[in-house]
């Protein structure tokens, strides 16, 4: 093994203890923070993740309520009584939504100031347009790692397997502003490896484990790995497969790399909209 490890342990401990911090003084100014999760669906891995931040926000001093729905309608009206709950500063709209539902035509009705991890379609189109707005908390869970163990990134090759609107989008414009010259692959890319070898930085957000192996990475290559699939025995693996460590120069691990730095920054995100920030700035990664 060749790669040093890019924990996100310590990144998220110390962006966690900011957030509480502020919590704690938007508290004591009278402005408690408060996060809705809205969820529709009984899936025991988007219940599990739902469990997680209400806990982590718990933990930092921020409420949060988890508001179950059924349907399409009932998420519609949820979501439209949170936009107009002053005392709600952020909302997440979880997937899978019942069936037939549109996460675009749902989301886009969450205010973009409450959009703490960026699901309106108007959040994405900011992120592109360079306006201020909010990101996708594991996008930017992606630049906020880079620049923890200060990966340059101008002038520099990133490459994105992935592009859904969630990571792989958001991921490529959020490197496209920090000045890495971005190429993004996806099902459809011809000859993958080839691609991915040019890689001074290569993110892997696709959802297969193992899929980067290490024949896609040269030496030298930092590669962030989002992907996390299930194993039959209950634990989580990335889309970079282990024998990548014996050629990459650093590697996330999963669990324990991007994961716990997305949840705190989607924290943070709800700091921001709490204190009005999040129309007034974008942070610089
Ligand atoms: N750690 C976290 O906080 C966090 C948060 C969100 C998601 N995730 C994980 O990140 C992964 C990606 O999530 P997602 O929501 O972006 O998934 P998604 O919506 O399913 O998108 C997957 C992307 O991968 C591409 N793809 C699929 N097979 C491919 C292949 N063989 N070669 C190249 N590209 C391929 C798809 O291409 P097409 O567009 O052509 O179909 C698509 O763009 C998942 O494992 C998810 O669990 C982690």
């Amino acid at each position: 093994v060749t790669a040093a490890e890019l924990s996100g342990r310590g990144l998220a401990a110390r962006v966690r203890a900011e957030v509480t911090a502020d919590a704690a003084r938007l508290a004591a100014e009278g402005r408690p923070v408060r996060l809705a999760v809205v969820t529709a669906t009984d899936d025991e891995a988007s219940a599990s993740y739902v469990r997680s931040i209400a806990a982590a926000a718990g933990k930092a001093g921020i409420a949060c309520d988890v508001l179950r729905t059924a349907t399409a309608g009932g998420v519609t009206a949820t979501l439209a009584q949170l936009a107009d709950d002053p005392e709600v500063h952020g909302i997440m709209l979880q997937t899978p939504l019942p069936g037939g539902a549109s996460l675009a035509g749902l989301a886009g009705t969450i205010p973009p100031g409450k959009d703490v991890d960026g699901a309106n379609p108007e959040s994405l189109g900011r992120l592109a347009a360079g306006l201020p707005g909010f990101a996708s908390a594991t996008a930017e869970a992606v630049l906020a790692l880079l620049r923890h163990y200060e990966v340059p990134l101008a002038g520099r090759h990133a490459v994105v397997v992935g592009r859904s609107v969630v990571v792989g989008k958001p991921a490529a414009h959020l490197l496209l502003d920090a000045n890495a010259t971005v190429t993004v692959c996806h099902s459809r890319t011809t000859d993958l490896p080839a691609i991915t070898r040019q890689a001074d930085v290569l993110v892997a957000a696709v959802g297969r484990a193992g899929l980067i192996r290490a024949g896609y990475v040269s030496p030298g290559t930092v590669v962030i790995d989002v992907g996390t699939n299930a194993t039959p025995d209950g634990g989580i693996v990335g889309d970079v497969s282990p024998e990548v460590a014996a050629v990459a120069a650093a590697l996330t691990p999963v669990p324990g790399g991007i994961g716990p730095v997305t949840t705190a920054l989607l924290l943070r995100h709800v700091i921001e909209a709490a204190s009005a920030l999040a129309l007034c700035h974008r942070p610089f990664w």
